[in-house]
């Protein structure tokens, strides 16, 4: 296979010589390049195929959001990482939906190189031809939710404050009272109640307010009558229960806020290329369905027959299309394909498999198909193999509270 290359920008000679001598070890099968400052990274760019920028985001000068902002207009296909010190809200508002992942600064060694290796496979996975074909032929991909669309404009803009996150929220009449329903779900297992969408925006923050509205936006957009062979309450549900389990599971595991608030993205997520597949196509559909359920397959490998690809690749793709970060991408593409997840480490992907799972162990009525194994060897890996059965326990008791509840009923 072709070496990938990848360009690592930062002003400070220091760093950028530690980054040299971190990733000597990789250079067998990746190029590296090097530059100090904005204008000398575009002109690599010009004059080289970067598979990926890594950017630091202060430099004197143009900082890594413009230099990012250049290239996720130009050089599209390029991946592009910030590494930041402090990631402030400034810089967050400025690079929404231009940079694929953010890094702390400075660097640990074994989470950059994580992080290079999973974003190529990844390029790799969403550039195969089947899956480029089966998009295509899907005709139109449905647009952002308008008032998610809003959101990102807000945040672009310097200007922009959490407040202007609520107003928007708030103009949207049926998104604010599905907002409020939802978050005071017990899925949610809130102590406050949350008065309006303010009090949500500050509670739960940017990433899980954004992920909420762009879930319950695909939703209507793409609302579907129920029929034998799809339903689409049941799949909202699903990845209600999905994202509550896969937080708890995070929460249990980690302190690290970022991986609890991406398992919960990436679980109200991970479904959606099921929705988009079915909006699109439902006569194929119907067939994977049936065909899941005859030759007692699992839908995932019945999809595969029908469609050439599975409900993951599809929803990852288009939420890579439409620039969420990197782990909930990865753990929507990956789900039902760990085996092929570069390094697994506890991590949104290996959550979201597991969530995932454990809701079908304790929903088997509302599986199409056989259900899906957990991945026991990979668990076993990473020393959590024993940890599943305390991960089931606390799978039921939220699924208890949810079910005296109706706060995450689509209707
Ligand atoms: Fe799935
Ligand atoms: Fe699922």
């Amino acid at each position: 296979m072709e070496k990938k290359t990848i360009l690592f920008v930062d002003d400070e000679p220091n760093i950028l010589s530690g980054l040299q001598r971190m990733l000597r070890p990789m250079r067998k099968t990746m190029n590296f390049q090097f530059a100090e400052n904005g204008p000398a990274a575009l002109e690599i760019l010009a004059n080289e195929n970067i598979d990926m920028v890594i950017s630091d985001m202060r430099m004197p000068g143009m900082d890594g959001a413009a230099l990012l902002t250049i290239v996720k207009k130009q050089y599209s296909h390029a991946i592009r990482i910030m590494l930041s010190g402090q990631a402030n809200e400034d810089s967050i508002m400025r690079t929404v939906g231009v940079v694929h992942q953010f890094l702390a600064k400075p660097a640990d060694p074994v989470i950059l190189k994580q992080v290079i290796k999973r974003a190529l496979a990844l390029q790799d996975t969403m550039a195969n031809k089947q899956l480029g074909q089966l998009v295509s032929s899907i005709g139109s991909l449905p647009s952002l939710p308008k008032t998610y669309v809003k959101l990102q404009e807000t945040l672009k803009d310097p200007d922009g404050s959490l407040t202007d996150v609520a107003k928007i929220i708030e103009q949207d009449l049926a998104m604010s009272v599905k907002l409020l329903q939802l978050v005071n779900s017990a899925f949610f297992g809130l102590y406050n109640h949350i008065e309006s969408p303010s009090h949500a925006v500050n509670l739960l923050g940017l990433d899980t307010i954004k992920a909420l509205v762009l879930v319950m936006g695909v939703f209507s957009e793409l609302k579907i009558p129920a029929n034998k062979f799809f339903d689409v309450n049941k799949l909202w549900l699903h990845s209600m229960a999905t994202a509550a389990f896969a937080k708890n599971i995070a929460a249990h595991e980690t302190d690290d806020k970022e991986i609890i608030d991406n398992a919960f993205i990436a679980g109200l997520l991970h479904d959606v290329g099921k929705l988009l597949l079915f909006s699109r196509m439902p006569e194929k559909y119907e067939q994977a369905v049936i065909l899941a359920n005859e030759s007692h397959c699992s839908l995932e490998e019945a999809e595969r027959q029908i469609f050439g690809a599975c409900h993951g690749h599809v929803g990852g793709y288009l939420i890579g299309l439409w620039g969420l970060p990197g782990p909930a991408v990865e753990s929507i593409t990956y789900h039902h394909h760990l085996d092929s997840y570069p390094e697994p480490s506890f991590c949104p992907p290996v959550i979201i498999h597991a969530a995932d799972c454990i809701y079908y162990q304790l929903n088997p009525e509302n599986c199409i198909g056989e259900p899906q194994q957990l991945n026991e060897q990979l668990l076993e890996n990473l020393n959590m193999l024993d940890h599943v059965e305390r991960w089931v326990k606390l799978c039921k008791e939220i699924q208890a509270r949810g079910g005296e509840d109706d706060g995450c009923n689509n209707n």
